[in-house]
């Protein structure tokens, strides 16, 4: 079954390709995206929705927090993204119009259905309302700590809250539990850890920004050809991005004998070095962490010595030159720099910087989606070279299905 793969990790690192092209099959046309891949009743709930909620755990989160950015950026919808664990025991306030999503690849994740069932059983209970605590026992007129009062009386038909499921399991608890599903066609993932779910989740979830945002007349027929065409180039473009395997594995080299690594992105590449800094602990145990670099100066810039290596993602985007002087700090400090960049970027002219161009010019959706790639390379030769258990990391599960 492995083929030519040592590990599942491996296969379905070079299966994204493949997945990406079989999760658009059938939701996209030549220009557009079809509202009803979000299920037939999709328009019709997407109607009224005033913002988005995002629930989800682990690598699922980190694909909402990549979609907060476009939900913001592209369509300037409201959009919050939590992880499940919190969200559940938080009393969060609950608006009136929310879109609720769920990201899960095994639909089977305890706290993720838990945050749903909540959502659900406040829809049952609440006669009327438009802003409610979803943990909440009875309606009443008490103002909530956050200074809003729940329970206004405006809809007399009960809180619009449409729960969407996106998922890799058909037949899951989630998608039972959901208003709408969308399948990742991503294929049964067998590692640990997660990678061609969290590609097809955020093909997944740029193709919700688009029919939402078309849906609201949010986003105009131009932006949504542009980000169609975009994603129908995205096989070829990680079919690239997995030609660099070679130079990844020479700088997977430099990581045996170290103890710590810390990842930088700004924008949508911020979730991207924290999925980089999750692959690599789970998979390899060296501790690692993802700051936005902005952060630097707050605090983690005391950590860097030759001893850490920092990992820079570097997309040619509005917020490069604020990166690189992010990056010269570092290399004040004598941290030792790897750069992703693409082939506009040119941060590779800087001497002391080991730089994978790890692919050509990218968009606002397609970038997140490819940079993703190169790390998940890095984290995995690095756990070969570590000899780790790599599809089987030690006290982690497939599906955490207790809390
Ligand atoms: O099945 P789910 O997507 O709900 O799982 C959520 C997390 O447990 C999962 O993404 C976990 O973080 C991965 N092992 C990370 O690679």
């Amino acid at each position: 079954e492995l083929g030519e793969h040592r590990h599942y990790m491996h296969k379905e690192i070079f299966e994204q390709p493949q997945a990406v092209t079989d999760t658009l099959e059938g939701r996209i046309t030549q220009d557009h995206v079809l509202v009803s891949a979000f299920g037939h009743e999709a328009e019709a709930l997407f109607e009224s929705i005033q913002q988005v909620q995002i629930i989800a755990c682990g690598t699922s989160y980190h694909a909402g927090m990549v979609a907060k950015y476009w939900f913001e950026d592209i369509i300037g919808l409201p959009c919050q993204v939590e992880v499940a664990s919190e969200y559940r025991y938080r009393n969060p306030v609950v608006l009136n119009n929310t879109l609720f999503v769920t990201i899960s690849q095994s639909g089977e994740t305890a706290d993720t259905l838990a945050a749903l069932q909540q959502i659900k059983q406040l829809k049952a209970k609440t006669p009327s309302s438009h802003v409610q605590t979803s943990s909440s026992s009875s309606y009443d007129q008490t103002p909530s700590s956050s200074g809003l009062t729940r329970g206004s009386p405006i809809h007399k038909t009960g809180l619009n809250i449409p729960t969407l499921s996106i998922c890799n399991v058909p037949e899951s608890s989630l998608t039972r539990e959901s208003d709408l599903t969308f399948l990742t066609h991503a294929g049964p993932e067998i590692g640990v850890a997660s990678t061609k779910a969290f590609t097809t989740q955020l093909v997944a979830l740029s193709l919700l920004v688009t029919a939402v945002g078309k849906t609201l007349n949010l986003m105009s027929e131009t932006q949504e050809r542009k980000i169609v065409h975009g994603l129908q180039k995205l096989p070829g473009l990680l079919q690239k991005a997995l030609t660099h395997e070679d130079s990844i594995k020479q700088i997977a080299q430099g990581f045996a004998d170290k103890t710590s690594a810390l990842f930088l992105g700004r924008g949508t590449m911020f979730p991207i070095a924290l999925e980089g800094a999750l692959k690599l602990k789970e998979i390899s145990y060296i501790h690692a962490e993802a700051y936005p670099a902005g952060e630097l100066k707050h605090g983690p810039l005391a950590l860097i010595d030759e001893n850490i290596p920092v990992i820079a993602i570097a997309p040619h985007d509005d917020l490069l030159e604020k990166l690189k002087s992010n990056l010269q700090e570092v290399k004040a400090r004598g941290g030792q720099m790897i750069v992703f960049e693409d082939e506009m970027s040119c941060v590779g002219s800087e001497e002391g910087f080991q730089v994978v161009k790890a692919t050509s010019n990218v968009g606002r959706i397609t970038a997140p989606i490819t940079f993703n790639v190169p790390l998940q390379l890095l984290s995995y030769h690095v756990a070969l070279i570590k000899g780790t258990d790599v599809d089987q990391p030690r006290n982690l599960a497939k599906s955490v299905t207790v809390e």
